[in-house]
C-alpha cells in the first residue's frame, strides 16, 4: 500500500508540470486504468506542438512518415493498455529469466517497435562509480533488444548520457554537452535515421520534464530505476515523440541484468549490491534522485561474483550508495527481528530497520568464492561498522584492508546541521576502534567545504580532523546547494563562493601534506600489488594497486615466479607481484618489483 501511495504521489506531482495535451492523455489513462497507471508511468509529448525546428515549406517525406506514425500512434494510444497489462507489469518478479530479449510490448507498440534494428548506441558516463555500473546495466538491456554499441560518436544513431546531479557543476557539464550534441543532430544527413539523444540517471530524475522543455534536442529521459524501459522509450522516440520514465521503484535492483564488462582485458569489476539511500543528509540530492534504499538478493550477487571469478577477474568492488547498510530481506526465513548494530555514538534519520541478511554475511560469502580475488566495497556510511564487519576485514586475506569513512566535516555543529548522525568525537572514536581492529588499515574520506553556516572555527575543526586522522586518500568538494534537499528548505547557503573555494584549497593542501606523511610510512615495506597495466607516464613502467588501493608504479622488468621456481616472467595485468617501496607522494607509491606471487601465498609486510 505504501508503495502504491508513494508511486501515486509521484505521478500526481508530474501532472502539475505538464502541457495540457499531456494532462488530457494522462488523465484519460488514469480514468481508464485507475491508479495502476502509475506503475508504468510514461510521459509522451509531441514534438510538433513544441519544437518548431522543422521547416515550413511543405512536409518532407520524413515528416509525412512521422505524421502517419503520429496518427497511427494516437489511434493505438486511444485503445490504450488494458488493466491486465498493468497488473502484469506490477507483478513482475525481481528474478526474471536472464535472457528476456524483447519484453512484451505495450498495446500502442509492436514487438518490432521494441527492437534495436542494429541502431548504434554511444554511451557517455558522468559522475560516480554507480553511474559506471548503471551504464553497463543500460547497455546490457539495449544489447538484448538488438542495439549495437559504438565508441565513435560520429557513427552513433542514439547518444545516451548517464548523468550526475550531486553538484551544480556536474549538471552544467551535461547542459554544455547537450549544446554540442544539438549541433551534431542538426547537421545529420537526411539519408541517415535521425539521431536520438537520451538523458539517463540522476539528472533525468531530478529535473524530469524541465530537461525536455529546456532542451528540445533531448528525445528520451530515463531515471535510475527505468533502464528496463529504454527499448520502449527509444521506440516511442522513433516516432518523433519525446518520452520519459522517471518513476522511482521500491524494489528495482536489476538483480537479473548482468552488466556487460566494457573492457574484456580488465582485472577488476564493480558489482552493484544495493541502490538508493535512506539517510537524508541535509545537503544531499541522492535520496531524491536514486530513491529508497533497497538491497539486491544475496544469491544473485554471489552468482555474478562467481561468473567474474570464472572469467579470471582478480578484483571485485561491491558497490552502492550505502553498501554497509546492506539488508537483503528477500528471503522470509531471515526476516526475524534481529536488531541493527550501529557503530557506537551513531544514529540514523530513519526508524530502526530489522531482519534480513546483513553486510557482514554478504562480505563473508563473497570473500569465500575465490581466495585469489580481492574484495573491496564503496561507499559505506560510518554508522554501519559493527564489530562483525571489522573482524571479517581483519581476518580474511582477500578482503582489502581499506575503508572509506566519509566524515564530511570535523565540526560537530556542522555535522548536526548536515544530519550525519554523529559528532566529531564519535567519528574519531570509530577511527581509533577501526585502527585497533584492523592494524595497517588504509583510510579515506569525503569532505565538504563551506556548508551552510560553516564558520572559520568550524573550518579549522575540519583542518584539525584531517591532521588528526591522516587519511591515505581524500575526496574534497565545495558545497553546492541542491534544490529539494533539507538544507535548501531550511538553511541558508551563506558562505560566499570565494570563501568556499579558499577553504577547499586549504583542505586540499592539508590533506596532501598528511597523506604524503601517511604514505611515506610504506617506504621500505613490501606491498602486494595487483598489476593493472602500463603506466600512462612511462612505457617502461607498470602500475597496479596495493591492498589499500594506492597506485604503485614500478619498472617493467623480468622477475622470478614464486609458484614456478627458476622461471623468469614479465608481469601481466591481473598478476599479483611483490613490490619493495622506495618513495611515496600524496597519491602514489614507487618501488621495484621482487617477484610474481599469489594473494594466498603472500601478505604485504614491512
Ligand atoms: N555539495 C558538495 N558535495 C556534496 N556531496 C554530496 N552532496 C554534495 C553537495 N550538495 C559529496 C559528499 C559525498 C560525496 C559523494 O559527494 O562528500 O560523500
Ligand atoms: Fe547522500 Fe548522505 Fe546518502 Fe551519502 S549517506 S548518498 S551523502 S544522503
Amino acid at each position: 500500500m505504501l508503495v502504491m501511495s508513494v508511486i501515486l504521489l509521484q505521478s500526481l506531482g508530474c501532472f502539475s508540470a505538464m502541457h495540457p495535451l499531456q494532462c488530457v492523455l494522462q488523465a484519460q489513462r488514469c480514468l481508464r486504468w485507475g491508479p495502476l497507471t502509475s506503475v508504468s508511468w510514461l510521459l509522451l509529448r509531441t514534438c510538433r506542438a513544441h519544437s518548431g525546428v522543422r521547416s515550413s515549406a511543405g512536409p518532407s517525406p520524413e515528416r509525412r512518415q512521422e505524421d502517419g506514425v503520429w496518427k497511427d500512434f494516437s489511434s493505438r494510444l486511444a485503445t490504450g493498455p488494458t488493466f491486465q497489462h498493468f497488473l502484469r507489469s506490477a507483478s513482475v518478479p525481481q528474478e526474471k529469466p536472464s535472457t528476456p530479449d524483447v519484453e512484451d510490448p505495450p498495446p500502442y507498440l509492436t514487438v518490432d517497435d521494441l527492437l534495436g534494428r542494429q541502431r548504434k548506441v554511444y554511451l557517455e558516463t558522468y559522475g560516480c562509480q554507480m553511474n559506471v555500473n548503471d551504464t553497463e546495466i543500460a547497455w546490457s538491456i539495449l544489447q538484448k533488444s538488438g542495439y549495437l554499441r559504438t565508441s565513435n560518436l560520429q557513427e552513433a544513431d542514439v547518444v545516451l548520457l548517464v548523468t550526475c546531479s550531486i553538484r551544480e557543476k556536474a549538471e552544467q557539464t551535461i547542459w554544455n554537452r547537450l549544446h554540442q550534441l544539438k549541433s551534431l543532430k542538426s547537421k545529420r544527413l537526411r539519408s541517415r535515421v535521425p539521431l536520438r539523444i537520451g538523458i539517463l540517471g540522476c539528472m533525468a530524475e531530478r529535473l524530469k520534464e524541465e530537461i525536455l522543455n529546456r532542451e528540445k534536442t533531448v528525445d528520451i529521459l530515463a531515471g535510475p530505476d527505468a533502464y528496463r524501459d529504454l527499448p520502449r522509450l527509444l521506440a516511442v522516440a522513433e516516432s518523433g515523440q519525446q518520452a520519459a520514465n522517471v518513476l522511482l521503484s521500491m524494489d528495482e535492483t536489476y538483480a537479473d541484468v548482468l552488466p556487460v564488462q566494457m573492457s574484456p582485458s580488465a582485472t577488476s569489476a564493480f558489482v552493484s549490491i544495493m541502490r538508493g539511500c535512506d539517510n537524508m543528509c541535509s545537503y544531499c540530492i541522492v535520496p531524491f534522485t536514486r530513491g529508497r534504499e533497497r538491497s539486491r538478493p544475496v544469491a544473485s550477487i554471489l552468482e555474478e561474483v562467481r561468473k567474474l571469478s570464472e572469467q579470471g577477474l582478480k578484483e571485485v568492488t561491491l558497490l552502492g550508495q550505502n553498501v554497509n547498510s546492506f539488508r537483503d530481506t528477500s528471503e522470509v526465513q531471515f526476516n526475524n527481528a534481529v536488531s541493527t548494530n550501529l557503530s557506537r555514538g551513531f544514529s540514523t534519520n530513519y526508524k530502526a530497520k530489522q531482519g534480513g541478511l546483513r553486510f557482514a554475511y554478504l562480505l563473508d560469502q563473497v570473500s569465500r568464492i575465490d581466495p585469489e580475488m580481492r574484495i573491496r566495497f564503496t561507499s559505506p556510511h560510518p554508522k554501519d561498522f559493527p564489530d562483525e564487519v571489522l573482524q571479517l576485514i581483519h581476518e580474511r586475506d582477500n578482503i582489502c584492508k581499506q575503508i572509506h569513512l566519509p566524515a564530511q566535516s570535523g565540526s560537530s555543529r556542522v555535522l548536526e546541521a548536515m544530519r550525519r548522525g554523529y559528532s566529531r568525537e564519535a567519528y574519531v572514536e570509530l577511527i581509533h576502534h577501526i585502527r585497533e581492529s584492523i592494524p595497517g588499515v588504509s583510510l579515506s574520506s569525503d569532505f565538504i567545504a563551506g556548508f551552510c553556516g560553516e564558520t572559520e572555527e568550524d573550518h579549522l575543526q575540519t583542518v584539525s580532523l584531517l591532521q588528526e586522522v591522516q587519511y591515505n586518500m581524500g575526496f574534497l568538494f565545495a558545497y553546492s546547494m541542491r534544490q529539494k534537499t533539507r538544507a535548501y528548505h531550511r538553511l541558508k547557503d551563506d558562505i560566499p563562493e570565494e570563501v568556499k573555494l579558499r577553504r577547499l584549497e586549504e583542505l586540499i593542501t592539508v590533506f596532501r601534506e598528511e597523506a604524503t606523511k601517511a604514505n611515506k610510512t610504506f617506504v621500505g615495506c613490501t606491498q602486494l600489488v595487483l598489476v593493472e597495466g602500463l603506466s600512462k607516464r612511462s612505457a617502461t613502467d607498470l602500475y597496479g594497486r596495493n591492498d589499500g588501493n594506492l597506485k604503485v608504479i614500478f619498472p617493467d622488468v623480468a622477475m622470478e615466479d614464486v609458484t614456478n621456481p627458476g622461471l623468469r616472467v614479465q608481469a601481466q595485468p591481473g598478476d599479483y607481484v611483490l613490490v619493495k617501496i622506495t618513495s611515496a607522494s600524496s597519491q602514489t607509491l614507487k618501488g621495484h618489483v621482487l617477484c610474481r606471487t599469489t594473494l594466498k601465498d603472500s601478505a604485504a609486510y614491512c
